[in-house]
């Protein structure tokens, strides 16, 4: 089948083509989003879990709401200032994924019995992690399209890269489901912000100075963010550092360093 096509064969438009389109992406969340009930299989039970780690783990969902709130508003703006309409169809996608993530983890708010979610959320959010959003906004605001993909699709999506993965692995069973189906997608999301900003910064190689000093400024926020998260879902000191070596490695492979 043509659509079936090995994607490394394509030209370099054709594959940018492919990628960022609702073909790829339906094809892509098909396979592990269909027959689940927010992000989970049908009619799963909770395990029994003792009232500290039900409000640990209350705290650390309302954190992901508050990245994947980020997302989802700094998507939907990009779209407008998107410097070509693959670019927007992509994030069109994006947005859905990210409305679809935030829907879940909700959800999975709701079921461990928090009647008012929005509140809790205001209550528990990690202060750094709140100053992120703001600046990715402002960024996005401002038009600044190299600098908001930075913050969106690369340092925000590695630190929910590095944290759901590592939650997953020890969370309950329902909580671990719902974040593996979000790491998929956040994958996705990486791989646009790298494609994007490494084509980018071989183009004007100059770039890469306002990046780094973008990336300099948020890295406190991140790693904090990061440190709090990791701390709350039990996560030892020394696996702490190799993830936010993780996190950082993701800014480094485009170049970043600094
Ligand atoms: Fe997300
Ligand atoms: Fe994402």
């Amino acid at each position: 089948m043509a659509e079936r096509q090995d994607i490394h064969d394509l030209s370099s438009s054709e594959f940018l083509e492919k990628v960022h389109s609702f073909e790829v992406w339906f094809q892509s969340v098909e396979g592990y989003l269909s027959g689940l009930e927010y992000g989970h299989a049908e009619n799963a039970v909770d395990d029994p879990m003792t009232d500290v780690d039900r409000e640990r783990l209350i705290s650390v969902l309302c954190n992901y709401c508050v990245g994947e709130t980020a997302a989802l508003e700094g998507a939907s703006g990009l779209i407008r200032i998107a410097p070509n309409r693959l670019a927007k169809i992509f994030l069109s996608t994006q947005v859905v994924d990210e409305g679809r993530h935030l829907e879940v983890l909700l959800h999975r708010m709701s079921d461990l019995g928090v009647a008012d979610p929005e509140g809790e959320i205001a209550r528990r959010a990690s202060p750094s992690l709140v100053a992120f959003k703001r600046r990715l906004l402002e960024l996005v605001d401002f038009g600044d399209w190299e600098a908001a993909i930075l913050a969106q699709n690369v340092i925000l999506e590695a630190l929910e890269f590095a944290v759901f993965r590592r939650h997953a692995e020890t969370a309950d069973r329902i909580t671990s489901e719902v974040l593996y189906g979000i790491v998929k997608d956040e994958r996705r999301h990486i791989g646009f912000g790298e494609n994007e900003l490494g084509r980018r910064l071989r183009a004007t190689p100059r770039l890469s100075t306002r990046l780094l000093a973008v990336k300099r400024e948020l890295d406190h926020l991140v790693l904090d963010a990061l440190e709090t998260t990791a701390r709350s879902i039990g996560v030892d000191v020394g696996e702490r550092e190799t993830l936010a070596r993780m996190y950082l490695e993701s800014v480094r492979r485009l170049g970043l360093e600094g």
